[in-house]
């Protein structure tokens, strides 16, 4: 098999063993009080199901500390879900706290996802700057915070997409991930 054949194997999204189970948790007061409509987390369901993954799980919450770090607990220990992606909540508002929320979750940080995500949006807008998420993981369960603008919460996913199936096949400790390390 050729390396490239190889890469492609293991990026195979219709291997049911390959499917990566997303949680996608929208992070806003206005949202969840129905005030405004939640757009980003639907792009991202949408985004993640193009890639021929499963969506297994969606809900809006206020930026709540204690609400968000039960609800980040409880979604990573149910074993549901391979990846949690937060949007909204990680600027500089006083009621910002999806970076707390997660680092107050997580047993190993990831900060390579969130640095590279905030070098590519660099490149798109300064206000990247803005951006204070974090990325690690809990058990089995690596978990990504996005921004809220759906536009911006889609280009970051966008940056970290290539390297998820790698990431969740060690998450697995599946042997097959060494065939990744190129
Ligand atoms: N990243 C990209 N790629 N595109 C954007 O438009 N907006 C920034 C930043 N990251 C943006 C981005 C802005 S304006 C803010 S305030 C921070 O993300 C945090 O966004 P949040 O408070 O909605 O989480």
């Amino acid at each position: 098999m050729e390396s490239s054949d190889r890469g492609r194997a293991w990026l195979d999204s219709t291997d049911p063993y390959q499917q990566i189970r997303f949680g996608i948790l929208t992070i806003s007061d206005r949202a969840s009080s129905g005030e405004r409509f939640d757009s980003s987390g639907p792009s991202l369901v949408e985004l993640v199901e193009s890639n021929g993954w499963r969506v297994v799980r969606t809900q809006i919450v206020p930026d709540d500390l204690l609400n968000l770090h039960d609800t980040l607990v409880h979604w990573a220990e149910t074993g549901e879900m391979d990846v949690i992606l937060t949007t909204g909540g990680t600027g500089f508002g006083v009621r910002d706290h999806a970076p707390e929320a997660t680092r107050s979750v997580i047993e190993r940080p990831a900060p390579g996802l969130a640095e590279a995500m905030r070098a590519a949006s660099l490149k798109i807008t300064p206000h990247a700057m803005l951006s204070r998420a974090t990325s690690g993981i809990r058990g089995q369960t690596l978990i990504i915070n996005l921004p809220g603008n759906p536009k911006a919460a889609v280009e970051n996913i966008s940056v970290v997409l290539p390297v998820l199936p790698h990431a969740v096949q060690l998450l697995r400790d599946d042997p097959a991930a060494e065939s990744g390390h190129r």
